[in-house]
């Protein structure tokens, strides 16, 4: 029994993130001076603020998700969970710093991303004012929201189609990340909480009172400040393709309240195939991003 004791703690200090399928893909991304400035559905000022409001909401938000995981993995005894933890903070760290270069780019392009940053800063800061299993159980919902976020960057044909090639490799890696990980934060939960359900039941109104009017105003801003607002017309009908069935919006909010089940995991909607897809045509040694994908060797080894 102590031989196996010690095998396995031998072992979580070998072990990483690439180890359990959650690698630390360093991947750096140029965005060139073609890309327009409305990269999003066709030329929409609706579809390209709201990737700004996310992008906006990433750098910090991954921060806090990241602390509040980090603030428990020193209880984790589980190998396995401890390497993936590596991972996750690893991955949620490389996306964080790609969003910060991609918020440079909004910004050189006239967009006031410091109205969405304070936003988000003053969302996190209300989040913060929670316990640290509390704080835990709002990332897992924010996980369950990204992974179906994600879900959509990668197989919704109207976003896909209708988004300009160079930005869609940024949101594809950071998709297929989020896949990869989308279970950690819920499995930590579930080892370190004494009330994980009712936590993740109060991560609910936490995230709808505390983060979504920021994230409404910063995109209703960011539409004005471009002086669309009141471009009715074309605004219904780029909201329409957001929330219309089957819209891009629409697949995520339905997936939401699964989230409120006893027995839920994120693991029983199975992506593996549709990420083991994405991995081949991105990360091989001829892939999409073969260029932007700094450290491929060091990954595959
Ligand atoms: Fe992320
Ligand atoms: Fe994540």
């Amino acid at each position: 029994m102590k031989d196996t004791r010690e095998f396995m703690a031998a072992e979580a200090v070998k072990m990483n993130g690439a180890a359990v399928g959650i690698p630390t893909r360093n991947l750096q991304f140029k965005h060139p001076d073609e890309v327009p400035r409305y990269f999003a559905y066709n030329g929409s000022v609706v579809g390209t603020t709201l990737k700004a409001v996310f992008s906006a909401i990433f750098p910090p938000g991954e921060r806090y998700f990241v602390e509040s995981v980090r603030h428990f993995r020193d209880q984790v005894k589980d190998p396995v969970l401890k390497a993936k933890i590596t991972g996750f903070i690893g991955q949620e760290a490389m996306h964080g710093r790609e969003h910060e270069e991609l918020n440079e780019w909004f910004e050189k392009r006239g967009f006031d991303m410091a109205f969405p940053e304070a936003q988000i800063k003053f969302s996190l800061w209300l989040c913060e004012r929670f316990s640290p299993s509390q704080q835990l159980a709002i990332t897992t919902l924010a996980e369950h929201f990204t992974a179906h976020l994600a879900e959509e960057w990668l197989t919704h044909e109207e976003f896909r189609g209708s988004t300009h090639a160079e930005m869609l490799k940024l949101w594809t890696w950071h998709g297929i990340e989020e896949l990869e990980h989308k279970e950690v934060a819920y499995d930590l939960l579930q080892q370190v909480s004494e009330n994980e359900h009712l936590e993740r039941i109060l991560a609910v109104p936490i995230i709808v009172t505390c983060m979504v009017p920021g994230i409404l105003t910063s995109w209703a801003y960011l539409i004005a400040r471009e002086g669309k607002l009141f471009d009715v017309q074309r605004n219904l009908s780029d909201l329409w393709a957001l929330f219309k069935p089957g819209g891009f919006l629409t697949n995520v909010l339905v997936q939401m309240p699964q989230f409120l089940m006893k027995d839920f995991h994120p693991n029983q909607r199975d992506t593996r195939a549709l990420v083991e897809r994405y991995r081949q045509e991105y990360f091989s040694e001829k892939g999409t991003v073969a260029e932007e994908f700094k450290n491929r060797k060091a990954v595959a080894g």
